[in-house]
């Protein structure tokens, strides 16, 4: 028989899970006008009971849509779309896989899940004709999952490079905009809730990681898992590096790259300077930005919140909304697992950029003539080099830019540079955007 309302049931109710239920109650005759049916919110599933059933109270939902078990969503045949909104990898992944089993919809905000096991459940949903949609899991707001699948289904993507995680970006544009340092950043980025009180999982570089694992995935039709990512965060960005970054010409952002090739795909989460005239230039704050390339679209950019209560709910619902459409058209399991290739993962020794380095030397002649000698040999060359400052101990801090070259040359002339006694530290080695990304 046909169905006359879609039920949801709600799994976690963090900021997230309440945002998507007032979406829901709010905007509840659009939401039923746009679907040809109504979406109705059935029951809310959280462990805390207390401050659960308070918050439901107070935008409004009765305390007997609350329960503590998960299987009271999973077992009851009424409820057809299951909201995932607790994250981590277990017990999520059994929670959803019991859902599909039971040929229920699964939405989900879940990074680490779909990064690390998408390619199962996608697999699993189609087993049991229904779907697994993810569109929050990747800088929530911005709608780039469905984007990717659909409207840019006739493309063949070059590439993917973004600005995925709103912590480090916030950071690194107040080092800009203050000349602080990282740690006094980081402090007032806890102290405004952007960043946890265990900051890892941002600063370096694993959050974002997840995204381009996502998006790779889809861009490229090939399962790429969140480890086979290449990842380095921003603890090491000194203030240093964000003012010669300044002087260069250039803005520092942890970019999120998933690009293609004739020899594979690239996956790499990394800081990085980015031109002041790039889109991503641009972007700052907690804002993320997505930008993509392909044929026959060209270039295009994608720019919004990347996380939050309302962003996140907006496109949690926008899932839910997709999802009641196919259930009242008939339509479920259209999609499924868009990964039906097996391309191979270039590791970052081929990655090839241009690279900002700086280090400590002595100043005395010929200490240049070393330094470029051994770059020389690595077939590295130097676009621009700044004898950036003098020490009173006698030392000089040097800054290079080099030209376009693969990583594993960069590696090893970085190495033999370290070696010479007339070098005392390398500061920092930083990779500079080049002619092959993107650039206008
Ligand atoms: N912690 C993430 C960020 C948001 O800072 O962007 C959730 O992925």
């Amino acid at each position: 028989m046909a169905k006359d309302k879609v039920k949801v049931g709600l799994l976690g109710f963090g900021t997230i899970g309440g945002g998507v239920a007032k979406v829901l109650l709010q905007n509840k005759d659009l939401i039923a006008s746009r679907c040809s049916m109504p979406v109705e919110l059935a029951l809310v599933v959280d462990l805390a009971k207390e401050a659960t059933v308070a918050k439901m109270e107070s935008i409004g939902l009765p305390q007997n849509m609350y329960s503590s078990s998960v299987n009271d969503i999973i077992d009851n045949d009424d409820i057809d779309i299951m909201v995932e909104l607790i994250g981590g990898v277990h017990p999520a992944l059994e929670f959803i896989t019991d859902a599909l089993k039971k040929g229920k919809t699964v939405v989900t905000a879940n990074k680490d899940l779909i990064a690390s096991h998408g390619g199962e459940l996608l697999q699993l949903a189609s087993e049991h004709n229904t779907d697994l949609h993810f569109e929050a899991s990747v800088a929530g707001g911005i709608p780039i999952i469905h984007t990717l699948k659909e409207s840019l289904a006739a493309n063949q993507i070059q590439e993917i490079m973004g600005i995925l995680n709103g912590t480090t970006n916030y950071i690194l544009t107040q080092m800009a905009e203050k000349g602080l340092d990282f740690s006094v950043c980081l402090q007032e980025a806890q102290k405004l809730g952007y960043a946890e009180a265990n900051p890892t999982n941002d600063v370096e570089g694993f959050d974002a990681a997840r995204k381009v694992a996502i998006l790779a995935s889809i861009a490229f039709n090939s399962r790429i898992t969140d480890d086979q990512v290449y990842v380095e965060g921003i603890t090491k960005i000194s203030d240093r590096d964000i003012m010669y970054a300044k002087e260069l010409g250039y803005v520092l952002k942890t970019v999120g790259i998933a690009k293609e090739s004739e020899s594979g795909i690239e996956a790499r989460v990394h800081p990085m300077m980015i031109p002041t005239d790039h889109p991503l230039s641009s972007v700052n704050d907690v804002y993320n930005a997505v930008f993509v390339e392909g044929f026959p679209i060209g270039k295009t950019m994608f720019y919004g919140k990347g996380a939050g209560e309302f962003p996140t709910a907006s496109a949690v619902v926008g899932d839910i909304i997709m999802a009641t459409r196919d259930i009242h058209s008939n339509t479920r399991a259209r999609i499924g697992c868009t990964c039906f290739e097996h391309k191979r993962i270039k590791p970052i020794g081929e990655a090839v950029c241009k690279y900002y380095i700086r280090l400590t030397v002595t100043d005395k002649p010929g200490v240049l003539a070393q330094i470029t000698k051994i770059l020389g040999e690595q077939e590295v060359s130097i676009a621009t080099v700044l004898q950036a400052c003098t020490f009173a101990d006698g030392r000089a801090e040097l800054v290079l830019v080099t030209h376009q070259v693969a990583e594993a040359h960069m590696r090893k002339a970085i190495d033999e540079i370290k070696a010479l006694q007339c070098v005392s530290e390398i500061g920092n080695v930083i990779r500079v955007a080049g002619e092959n990304d993107n650039l206008k």
